[in-house]
């Protein structure tokens, strides 16, 4: 596997479908060859959430597969990949991984990267998360997967939603050794510590009615 940097990628159903996406974007332009699986309610949200078409999402990968298409390469070891990651991950895919099922090819693609001992990056995303979610994320976690909720930082001071983004994307790709320059690092300067705050305290009312 010289020099191999070809990565399958995960899109379900969960929340944050713009990490997949951005991820798609930021592997491409890192050079590596990309894998992509969307589920079908994965399609359902990155419409809901940013408008893009399945026209779209196919044209961000090298290879795109049916997530119903079991026959499909990365549904063997014998096609040799570096690694896969499932983002966002939905709680349904999640107990899908850890209890080893295999009906989808998303859930089979990540049954084989686990038995062929390969790195596996899943990027949960629910909130708040109940015992079944907790038990399957340690059940993962004890077999070496690299659970990486995205939670936003505030250290390096994002100034919009981009930034937030780029940063997690940022961090899940640091887990395959791809490192891409979106977003300000920590570097240990907490200078900015001493500066006059811009911050306005606010005022925040309840609600009247929930609706409202
Ligand atoms: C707009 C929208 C947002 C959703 N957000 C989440 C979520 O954040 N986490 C989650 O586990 N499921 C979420 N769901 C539910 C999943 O899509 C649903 O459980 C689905 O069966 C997941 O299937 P998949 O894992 O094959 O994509 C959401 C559904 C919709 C329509």
């Amino acid at each position: 596997m010289d020099n191999l940097r070809r990565i399958v990628v995960a899109i379900t159903g969960a929340s944050g479908s713009i990490f997949g996406i951005r991820t798609m974007e930021a592997l491409s332009g890192a050079g590596i060859e990309t894998h992509l699986v969307v589920s079908k309610w994965g399609l359902q949200t990155i419409q809901h959430e940013t408008g893009l078409s399945i026209k779209d999402v196919k044209s961000l990968a090298d290879i795109y597969y049916d997530s119903n298409n079991l026959g499909a390469a990365i549904s063997s070891g014998s096609f040799r990949v570096d690694g896969m990651i499932i983002v966002p991950c939905s709680m349904r895919t999640l107990a899908a991984v850890a209890n080893g099922l295999g009906d989808n090819l998303i859930h089979r693609a990540a049954d084989v990267i686990l038995k062929e001992s390969l790195p596996l990056v899943i990027v949960p995303r629910e909130s708040p998360l109940n015992q079944i979610h907790l038990q399957n994320m340690i059940r993962l976690s004890k077999m070496g997967v690299t659970i990486i909720p995205p939670i936003p930082a505030f250290y390096n001071h994002p100034k919009n939603l981009d930034d937030m983004i780029n940063h997690i994307v940022t961090r899940i790709l640091d887990q395959l050794n791809v490192v891409i320059k979106t977003t300000r690092r920590w570097t240990g300067d907490m200078k900015v510590q001493n500066k006059k705050s811009t911050y306005k305290i606010q005022t925040i009312k309840p609600v009247k009615d929930i609706n409202d």
